[in-house]
């Protein structure tokens, strides 16, 4: 049966559960050199579509879907029609094919889909102007494709949610917790300085799973960048529901007192949205926000995760990122492992 993969939240904890633990095994068991352990997926397709650039993204799915003896289809949305995503439009302008038509053929194709369009990911800022934050909020691309689509789709990184860096952000403390060891401890995701408006799409996973599986989750961030309403009344739900906590502070120092995990994490202030000179003028009030060893002193002996790419020595230290703590290179790495048991767990194969 089709499952798509859009915020994270579509699944029970159960199943996020059950995707984690066989990422966890199957790099278990190629670090054995037990390469009959992990799931055979020959003749199976996955076709991952990206409008936007990656590094970990693109070579964690192809990587991982090699090794599971998958093929791989990976096509940068440039190099096809351009797709109209909007239902009922007379199709008269710059756009040649609808997504209705694109998902459905690209289904006959592939297995799973994946997609990675995020607008509000571009090399200049000022190109966000040309759509409203509520327009991009609405995640319209991989909403219609998971629509159309008549197979799995998998959010790659939309304009609202990362849930594949979550999954291995939540995989990597399970490593060191446990499943259950992860409960109530102390997650602090901090907003860090960027020369960059950047999205809201990770940090807004990295605070909806962990709520999810129980963690007193603390957001840090300066006046003026509170995150999406709508994801945050989400994630307040989740944490309920697991016994978690989910809280908010612009006291950074606060935050990291007890920390037991910290998450590192720049985005834009949407106060903003589209006047990215003033957003600019603002964010630049709060370079004192970058996470450096004296901060880290203030945790719980923390551990130090970022999703990567990191702007070195603005966002956070080399001190702190080279530190024995950080685990930046483990999460990079979990990337694979867990996807590769989210596709085994889509296809039935877990
Ligand atoms: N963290 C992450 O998604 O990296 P890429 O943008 O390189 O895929």
């Amino acid at each position: 049966m089709k499952k798509d993969f859009i915020s994270g939240a579509e699944f029970p904890l159960s199943e996020l559960k059950r995707i984690i633990s066989a990422g966890i095994a199957y790099k278990q068991a190629a670090l054995e050199g037990r390469y009959e352990a992990l799931p055979d997926l020959s003749h199976k397709i996955v076709t991952l579509l990206f409008a936007n650039p990656s590094l970990r993204t693109r070579l964690s799915f192809e990587s991982g879907l090699k090794k599971m003896r998958a093929g791989v289809n990976i096509m940068n949305t440039g190099d096809s029609w351009q797709f109209e995503y909007q239902d009922g439009v007379v199709m008269d302008g710059g756009k040649q094919e609808h997504i209705k038509d694109a998902a459905r053929v690209i289904s006959q194709y592939t297995d799973v889909l994946g997609l990675r369009n995020s607008e509000l990911i571009t090399t200049a800022a000022s190109q966000n102007s040309v759509s409203s934050y509520e327009s991009l909020r609405a995640d319209q691309p991989i909403r219609q494709l998971a629509k159309y689509a008549t197979k799995s789709v998998i959010n790659m990184e939309s304009n609202m949610y990362h849930p594949c860096q979550a999954l291995a952000d939540m995989m990597t403390m399970v490593e060191r917790f446990g499943v259950d060891g992860v409960q109530k401890k102390k997650y602090v995701l901090t907003w860090a300085p960027h020369p960059k408006a950047l999205p809201l799409a990770t940090p807004h996973s990295q605070f909806l799973m962990p709520a999810m599986f129980g963690m007193n989750v603390v957001v840090a961030h300066p006046e003026g960048f509170d995150l999406d309403p709508e994801v945050v009344a989400l994630a307040k739900v989740e944490a309920e529901k697991s016994g978690g906590t989910l809280s908010f502070t612009q006291d950074q120092a606060e935050a990291f007192s007890g920390a037991e995990v910290v998450v590192a994490k720049s985005w834009a202030s949407m106060r903003y949205f589209g006047r990215w000179d003033e957003e600019k003028t603002h964010r630049a009030k709060f370079t004192d926000w970058t996470v450096d060893a004296a901060k880290m002193q203030l945790t719980r002996n923390a551990y130090f995760m970022h999703c990567l790419p990191v702007r070195r020595n603005v966002v956070v230290t080399d001190e702190v990122l080279d530190s024995e703590r950080s685990l930046i290179i483990q999460e990079a790495e979990n990337r694979m492992w867990a996807q590769m048991g989210l596709v085994a767990y889509l296809l039935d194969t877990l």
